[in-house]
């Protein structure tokens, strides 16, 4: 990651990669998806500054930008913590438990939808359908998803995050 978030600096960083994702596209509004995300993998979240530099990038207006960032739960408009939980509750999922995960990720965690950890480790966020309702309940974990979640899975998956923090500490 790095710090230089002004408009020029996103665009200076991001334009060749942005003009070849726009190249595959019929129009340039098509390229904003990949664009923001192009963005978030850089900075980690993407904001106002991000807007405006993918905009002048792909001369498109910058609401049709926040428009796509603000729709989309994949993309983060606030910096999240180091481990970003996405965490199912659509339909299919809150049929097959995800209330009952959901409850047990904030009770384990100490955080409500939407928070992060006191020690910026975990952000837990309830999103809708992740397009995956035939593993339900599904749980994304940064940019891996797990399928069927279960309260063992859960538990197991939560002592590697928590492992990981502790060796990074070190
Ligand atoms: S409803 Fe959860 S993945 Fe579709």
């Amino acid at each position: 990651m790095t710090d230089d978030r002004t408009v020029a600096g996103i665009k200076a960083a991001l334009a060749a990669q942005v003009q070849e994702a726009a190249a595959r596209y019929p129009t340039s509004r098509s390229a904003i998806m990949p664009a923001l995300e192009l963005a978030q993998q850089k900075y980690g979240s993407v904001d106002g500054t991000t807007y405006q530099a993918v905009a002048e990038l792909l001369d498109v207006p910058e609401i049709w930008v926040f428009e796509v960032a603000s729709f989309y739960t994949l993309f983060d408009r606030a910096e999240p913590g180091r481990h970003h939980l996405r965490l199912c509750t659509n339909v299919s999922c809150m049929l097959r438990g995800a209330e009952e995960i959901l409850d047990c990720l904030q009770e384990q965690l100490s955080v409500k939808d939407g928070e992060t950890t006191a020690d910026g480790l975990i952000t837990l966020s309830g999103v809708e359908c992740l397009g995956a309702c035939d593993k339900a309940p599904v749980l994304m974990v940064d940019d891996e998803y797990h399928e069927d979640v279960t309260a063992e899975t859960l538990d197991a998956l939560l002592k590697v995050l928590t492992r990981e923090a502790k060796e990074g500490a070190a």
